[in-house]
């Protein structure tokens, strides 16, 4: 059999537990208290957040899935033939599918994210869309380094794809160093396809991640279940409240667990004692000006070659290619 169509194919370099009881009593440690929002992702971080993409409120996923379905030829055209396509975090891989479908001859889609269950379902569900493509997924932590698989075929170039404005998620100096790693990666001629969020009015910001029926703030509180499921901890899930509010100086929603009450919570053998209305912040999500993305990543040599909007100009995809 060929092993690349074999989910045990699937390349695991995920943090283990000892870093991510470090990252946790870190944050914890911490004033204000955080937690690194990538531990939302655990299996039902990952469903969760599929179902927050479907939400009437949540309108990134729409505005970006009609960008890339209307102009992906013009972004296949961008990118060039042969490519090797990396998808940072890939989640179902649903955005990627318009441009794989668009793309000329690709060399590989190689789907980089997290939860390696989710990664799993998603390359076997492309490989029978895409017989064509080899899809080679990688389970790694995409904030750190990680190596590339080896395609049959040779790539032209390598491009990333970084949809969902997941870059957003990132503070300034994690940002540069990610969009360094990017650039690395690629190396000269390749490129990197992303989607930005754009600022807008705060009612439709705040509302999208204050949905009616409570997914985000499950998506939220899901973090702790993570938490106590692989660390052994003993947050109290009930005693914490979800909290979303948009700061227009920094031009991000910032994504909090409030605690009801006064509490102690035990991690590994410490012990942390939390006030009542204390916050940990769980999540920011920045909005963006295009040129001021484009700015932030000609700091490491990323230049903007195109942009793509919707109609309401709520989200953007851009195409940055690397500077000699
Ligand atoms: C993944 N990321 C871009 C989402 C966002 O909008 O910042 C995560 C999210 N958090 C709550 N809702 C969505």
């Amino acid at each position: 059999m060929d092993k690349s169509n074999s989910v045990s194919a699937l390349i695991d370099q995920q943090p283990g537990r000892d870093e991510f009881l470090e990252d946790v009593i870190a944050g914890l440690n911490a004033t204000p208290k955080q937690l690194p929002s990538k531990y939302l992702y655990d299996q039902r971080g990952s469903q969760l957040f599929d179902e927050i993409c479907r939400l009437d409120e949540y309108y990134p996923t729409r505005c970006e899935d009609w960008i890339i379905k209307r102009y992906s030829h013009e972004m296949a055209e961008q990118i060039g033939p042969g490519v090797m396509l990396v998808e940072y975090g890939s989640g179902s891989s649903t955005k990627t599918e318009a441009l794989l479908h668009a793309l000329d001859r690709p060399a590989a889609y190689v789907p980089v994210d997290i939860s390696r269950d989710h990664l799993g379902l998603t390359a076997k569900q492309l490989r029978e869309k895409f017989p064509k493509i080899e899809v080679l997924p990688v389970c790694a932590d995409f904030t750190q380094p990680f190596d590339l698989p080896q395609p049959r075929q040779d790539p032209t170039h390598t491009a990333v794809f970084f949809p969902g404005s997941t870059i957003g998620n990132f503070e300034v100096p994690e940002k540069l160093v990610m969009l360094q790693q990017i650039a690395d990666l690629c190396g000269r001629g390749g490129g990197l396809l992303i989607g930005i969020d754009l600022q807008k009015d705060v009612e439709v910001l705040e509302a999208a991640y204050n949905d009616a029926r409570g997914v985000t703030a499950e998506f939220n509180l899901n973090m702790l279940r993570h938490i106590n499921r692989e660390l052994a901890s003993d947050f109290q899930l009930d005693e914490f409240d979800h909290r979303a509010v948009y700061d227009s100086e920094e031009h991000r929603i910032e994504i909090s667990l409030v605690s009801s009450s006064q509490q102690k919570v035990s991690v590994s053998d410490q012990t942390f004692h939390i006030e009542k209305n204390e916050k940990i912040l769980t999540e920011y999500s920045h909005k963006y000006t295009i040129g001021g993305f484009a700015d932030i990543a000609a700091e490491v040599g990323l230049m903007l070659r195109r942009s793509w909007t919707d109609e309401q100009q709520r989200f953007a995809v851009l195409h940055f290619a690397l500077l000699d």
